[in-house]
């Protein structure tokens, strides 16, 4: 049985007090037993956050980190850095990192190997740009990122890592993919993942949908049953709708 994941991508949002107020919400909330909520702001308030989650269930990650563990990288942060301050989980291969950012699925590879080494579960995530989508090629791309981002990695790997699938279309847009739009790329995820390594493997890895999860559709794209979970950007940023989206995962656990 996979447990919910409900994570919160701050992005580059929030200042030191907004953030610490943010994460005093959710602790308070009281978040349901059933469901692994994870709160990830930005580097620079990780420390100030951690501190809010200390002795609460709910945990932390970063946004991102290099692949080497230090040395001579000018404003990179390593991942023995993000577990020195209490992170559990780390995003890898965001769109935005991606796109924005030219990260390639070999500079991805690097980071989650080391993620892995280190100890912090990293959530992989991979998705179709609109044309990608509208020239019928989704399946092709997601099956390269998947590739090139687990490249040399065994089943025992793989069953660690989570994998959130965000249509890139979908990311901040207000647009969400339907239920079944998404549901179809998990299943196919689910079954690339058993080809590639094995069944367990596949059956274990949670994956998770992203791309303006809000409370209005949280409860129908997460009663799906590929569907682990939600990477959540904007509605992350107000505890309330943060809480509503943890309440219908829940409310799904427990159906
Ligand atoms: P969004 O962002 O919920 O604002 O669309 C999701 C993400 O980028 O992880």
């Amino acid at each position: 049985m996979r447990r919910p994941l409900i994570a919160g991508n701050w992005k580059m949002n929030l200042n030191r007090s907004e953030s610490m107020g943010l994460a005093q919400g959710i602790v308070q909330g009281n978040c349901p037993g059933g469901v692994e909520v994870v709160l990830c702001p930005t580097f620079v308030y990780l420390d100030a956050v951690s501190g809010v989650l200390d002795g609460t269930s709910v945990k932390l990650g970063g946004q991102d980190a290099y692949h080497e563990s230090n040395g001579a990288f000018t404003g990179a942060i390593s991942m023995v850095m993000l577990a020195d301050l209490g992170c559990d989980y780390v995003i890898l291969g965001h769109s935005e990192r991606r796109h924005k950012m030219n990260e390639t699925n070999a500079m991805i590879n690097a980071k989650l190997k080391v993620a892995l080494a280190t100890g912090i579960t990293p959530i992989l995530c991979i998705g179709e740009l609109l044309e990608e989508r509208e020239a019928g090629q989704t399946q092709a791309v997601v099956e390269s990122q998947i590739d090139g981002s687990l490249a040399s990695l065994n089943a025992e790997h793989v069953a660690q890592i989570v994998i959130a699938y965000e249509p890139v279309w979908a990311i901040g847009t207000g647009k969400t993919a339907t239920p079944e739009q998404a549901q179809d790329v998990h299943d196919d995820l689910r079954k690339l993942l058993a080809s590639r390594y094995n069944a367990t493997s596949a059956a274990a890895v949670r994956i998770l949908y992203g791309g303006s999860v809000k409370p209005s559709n949280a409860a129908e794209l997460l009663s799906q049953p590929d569907i682990d979970g939600a990477l959540v950007g904007g509605a992350s940023l107000q505890t309330d709708s943060f809480l509503e989206i943890i309440a219908a995962s829940t409310a799904e656990a427990a159906s």
